[in-house]
């Protein structure tokens, strides 16, 4: 199978290097005449969020589900991580050569405490503690997966945020030594994701150190990753090394690849479907159920975590904002 299948990507959408460089020229003209780049920004940003706040009750009834559990044999081995290798199995064969320790995480952007760094100091005071989360695949699967993390919140609160701080963005490793997939554009390396203040603050949104009462195993992302339950899996992006406080929506990985597939917020919704599949249902992909006979079940609106989260998007066209 060519990369191409793997990725399920047509021909006419892989950028030729010679044209992804020309793109680049072009950008940097376009970010030396702002006036021309105005009226375009302007579109591309959403209205800003509703002020919403939920009670500590409503966020903790999301914290757990009784849903059967996945097994931990499944969780570790069909995994999306590019860095080694386009298949499923891929990075639970390869990501053995990814090293997690010392590991530090640069903090910059809109903030009054930038640094750089060590990952203990980053997590300092804070204990992870257990969430069952449901989790959508873009792709059609799910999974419930017993994570162990901190809230994202209580992590970003500690670089004091300035007011124009209204995006968190996110960078993984990219290092072709330890990546073998990196030596291949599969992706614009490295690897993006993105997140609007709120979403990060949410108190669902967690930054997973583990999984199953364990440290997270490489490939799934150590040491640390991003989980967000009410969007699509492939927001939670593995192996940080750097986090950016920015004003204006930040690019991710997979929207520079295909933006009319994958836009900035990604949540689970039923009723956009992805231009080339449906999203009406899903295989669970729990207790004994394999992959290839998991049960298939109605994909639900945020994935179930509509009492959670639904007031941030109130008044924006998801079909718009997909
Ligand atoms: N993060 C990085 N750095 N590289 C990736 O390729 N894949 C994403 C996301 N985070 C990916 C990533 C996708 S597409 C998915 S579905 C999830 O990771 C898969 O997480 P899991 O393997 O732990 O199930």
């Amino acid at each position: 199978m060519s990369l191409r299948d793997a990725l399920r990507i047509p021909a006419s959408a892989i950028t030729d290097e010679t044209v992804y460089r020309q793109r680049r020229q072009l950008l940097a003209v376009f970010a030396a005449a702002p006036a021309l780049t105005l009226a375009g920004c302007a579109e591309a940003e959403p209205p800003p969020p509703p002020k919403t706040a939920i009670t500590p009750a409503q966020a903790r009834s999301g914290f757990r589900t009784d849903e059967e559990l996945t097994r931990l044999d499944d969780i570790t081995s069909y995994n999306n991580f590019y860095e080694f290798g386009t298949g499923k199995s891929d990075p639970s064969r390869a990501a053995k050569t990814l090293r997690t320790r010392p590991w530090s995480i640069a903090v910059g952007g809109e903030c009054a405490k930038r640094g750089a760094l060590s990952l203990d100091n980053l997590l300092k005071g804070l204990s992870p503690e257990e969430r069952v989360y449901r989790m959508r695949c873009v792709e059609g699967w799910s999974m419930v997966i017993p994570w162990l993390g901190v809230p994202l919140g209580e992590v970003l609160k500690k670089f004091e945020p300035t007011s124009k701080a209204k995006y968190v963005a996110f960078t993984s490793l990219a290092d072709p030594k330890q990546m073998p997939g990196v030596r291949y554009r599969s992706i614009n390396w490295p690897y993006r994701e993105g997140l609007r203040m709120d979403e990060a603050m949410h108190p669902l949104t967690l930054l997973a150190t583990g999984l199953y009462g364990k440290p997270l195993p490489q490939q799934n992302g150590a040491p640390l990753r991003l989980v967000v339950p009410w969007k699509y899996g492939f927001k939670g992006i593995k192996s940080i090394v750097a986090i950016d406080f920015v004003e204006k929506m930040p690019e991710t990985a997979w929207h520079d690849l295909q933006p009319s597939e994958y836009g900035f917020f990604s949540n689970v919704n039923p009723n956009v479907d992805h231009p080339r599949w449906s999203q009406k249902t899903e295989r669970r992909i729990a207790g004994k159920a394999s992959k290839l006979f998991a049960e298939r079940i109605p994909t639900r609106i945020y994935n179930g975590y509509g009492d959670q989260v639904a007031s941030m998007y109130a008044g924006l066209d998801l079909k718009k904002w997909f």
